[in-house]
């Protein structure tokens, strides 16, 4: 596992880091019968378990970061938080959760990763069960010469790695970190191997912010 995250959860100054997709996801949770939920690659959990915690949901939460995890120590019961690498088993029974979200978090793997954890995620939501996810969308990136890409949004400089799909940025905090951009198409027909998508305002994928598209489907299986 990269250690960047364990310096950027180390840093007061994280926030950067931590998404805001709860809001977008809060509504529709509260509209259906839901109790128990993962916070998958759920950094501190200041972002949305916390929230979900207060609202008396029953909240699950996972991360690669040690530190990210002691963090949500502070509010969860140590029981429900684990240590993990997403894209390896997880570590829950079948039909577990009615919920899996996953904000800012999938893309940081391969395509062929990312697929994995999505059969995962399928296997450990119960039928129907909600999965919300968020992605970094790929028409930001552009291509400047062979290899190096420029992000369009902060102007960063990215490197496409021979990983498959995946670039890593040069510099900054999350240097060195692999994030997988997909196109809107891309991502919905990754999703609907697994997932029934709901359309948001007439959409089966939105953009929440220049960085990420947002989406979430009901389990097939
Ligand atoms: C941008 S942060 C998002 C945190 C949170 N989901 C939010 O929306 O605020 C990405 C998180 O994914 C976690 N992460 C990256 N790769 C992971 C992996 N392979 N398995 C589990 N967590 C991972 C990082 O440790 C980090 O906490």
């Amino acid at each position: 596992m990269h250690p960047a995250y364990e310096e950027i959860w180390k840093n007061k100054d994280s926030k950067k880091f931590i998404s805001n997709h709860i809001n977008y996801a809060l509504p529709i949770i509260e509209k259906n019968n839901i109790k128990r939920i993962l916070d998958l690659g759920c950094g501190p959990c200041k972002g949305a378990s916390f929230l979900l915690q207060e609202k008396g949901f029953d909240v699950y939460a996972f991360d690669a970061s040690k530190t990210a995890i002691k963090k949500c120590s502070e509010k969860i019961d140590e029981s429900k938080l684990k240590i993990g690498n997403m894209y390896e088993t997880l570590p829950y029974e079948n039909d577990f959760f009615d919920c899996v979200i996953c904000f800012s978090a999938i893309n940081h793997g391969t395509k062929k990763e990312i697929t994995k954890c999505l059969a995962e995620i399928s296997r450990i939501l119960k039928k129907n069960g909600l999965f919300f996810v968020s992605h970094t969308p790929k028409k930001y990136l552009l291509k400047e010469k062979e290899n190096i890409f420029i992000n369009l949004v902060d102007k960063e400089k990215w490197f496409y790695s021979e990983k498959e799909n995946t670039f890593v940025p040069v510099s900054g905090r999350e240097k060195g970190v692999i994030h997988c951009f997909l196109e809107e198409k891309e991502l919905e027909s990754e999703l609907e191997k697994f997932f029934e998508l709901q359309k948001i305002n007439n959409k089966k994928v939105i953009e929440t912010d220049s960085r990420h598209y947002f989406a979430f489907g009901k389990n097939k299986k």
